[in-house]
């Protein structure tokens, strides 16, 4: 039931575009590239494809999706108004890995913002996703495209392991360029929350904006969340992983060979997601996945999920996570990998 179609990241294939589009419209699930994950896409204007969204994800129905645009001018019949920080924000970060949160409008059906007044929009900068939003003739809306709980998809692949048969194609445009979600940022609250870290990263905000709250979830990791989303159990790869985090971080790499070799003489099968640096010093028997060299967080961000989904098909009893400073993306990436490990870390 589910076809894979591959399709060309710089010049997307019309045919294959127009096919995907026509399924869209006929209230049917598309997954597609973005820059951030895969996507897995229905009519966004839809109530009833919408809701085929969370039963093929097993998604909770109080976690909203995020409507996807292809130009700017198309915010206007789904929002209430658009305030001059949202304004600065899409002008200086779209097309990109940016979500704003905005008060909804009538328009937009229930299902997809899972009841709350306000809706998460995005102008993607992939080509393929906004021709395919473009071809449509509505929005597309779409949460990543991988079973609830597990990690997001940055390949084609991945979406078929998590949801062949559950969707009526997936577009292959091979790997995704950010690899992890985009920026959250709700532009109700009188100064700008951001409710989830990512390619756009704090810094870069503060640029534009002046001023920015964390949410809660980001700054305390124990009290309730605002974002829907944060509450949920995420990015769970098939082992339990611990985050050793130590203070300072330079005794991250001693720690976590100590507890690699604990685990070792207790006869568990291990597995660790390092840094490369980290990764040459491993003791033999450890199945390792590498991020990337320390110095490129870009390139950590991108390889994060995969790493997580490596023991999936090699089992391991306990997996250990290397954490990484937090500057930039790095934010973005110890939000995923304390997520991915339960808030199970050991500091020292
Ligand atoms: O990069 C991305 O954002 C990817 C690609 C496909 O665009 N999509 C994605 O969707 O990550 P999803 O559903 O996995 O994450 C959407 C996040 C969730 O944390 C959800 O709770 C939050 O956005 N969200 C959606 N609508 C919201 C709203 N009205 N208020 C607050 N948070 C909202
Ligand atoms: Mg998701």
């Amino acid at each position: 039931k589910t076809e894979i179609r591959k399709i060309n990241p710089l010049q997307p294939e019309q045919t294959i575009i127009m096919q995907a589009a026509s399924i869209i419209s006929n209230g049917g699930l598309v997954a597609f590239p973005t820059e951030t994950v895969y996507g897995l896409g229905a009519n966004g204007l839809d109530d009833v494809a919408a809701r085929r969204i969370f039963a093929a994800k097993g998604r909770p129905a109080d976690n909203p999706l995020i409507l996807h645009i292809a130009d700017q001018a198309e915010i206007r019949p789904l929002v209430k108004s658009v305030p001059a920080n949202a304004i600065a924000l899409m002008n200086a970060f779209w097309p990109g890995p940016l979500t704003v949160v905005l008060e909804r409008s009538e328009l937009v059906p229930d299902a997809v913002t899972a009841g709350l007044d306000t809706v998460a929009i995005r102008l993607p900068r992939s080509l393929i996703a906004r021709r395919l939003i473009q071809a449509a003739g509505v929005p597309i809306a779409a949460p990543s495209a991988n079973a609830s709980g597990r990690p997001s998809p940055t390949t084609a692949q991945a979406v078929w392991f998590d949801l062949v048969g559950k969707l009526d194609m997936i577009l292959d445009g091979g790997q995704c360029d950010v690899g992890l979600e985009s920026t959250v940022v709700d532009c109700t609250t009188p100064v700008p929350t951001l409710l989830r870290p990512g390619g756009i990263t704090r810094e870069m905000l503060l640029a534009v904006l002046g001023e920015l709250e964390l949410d809660r979830n980001l700054s305390d990791q124990t009290s309730a969340p605002r974002s829907p989303g944060m509450k949920y159990t995420h990015y769970a790869p098939a082992a339990p992983m611990i985050l050793i985090d130590a203070l300072p971080p330079a005794d991250t790499v001693k720690l976590l060979l100590r507890e690699v070799n604990l685990a070792l003489a207790a006869g568990k099968r291990v597995g660790a997601v390092t840094s490369a640096e980290t990764a040459a010093l491993l003791p033999k028997g450890v199945l390792g996945a590498v991020y990337g060299p320390r110095g490129d967080k870009e390139q950590m961000a991108g390889n994060v999920y995969e790493c997580l989904r490596r023991f999936d098909k090699s089992p391991v009893d306990v997996i250990f996570g290397e954490a990484v400073d937090e500057a930039g993306i790095g934010l973005a990436i110890m939000n995923r990998l304390r997520k991915a490990a339960g808030y199970r870390i050991i500091s020292g």
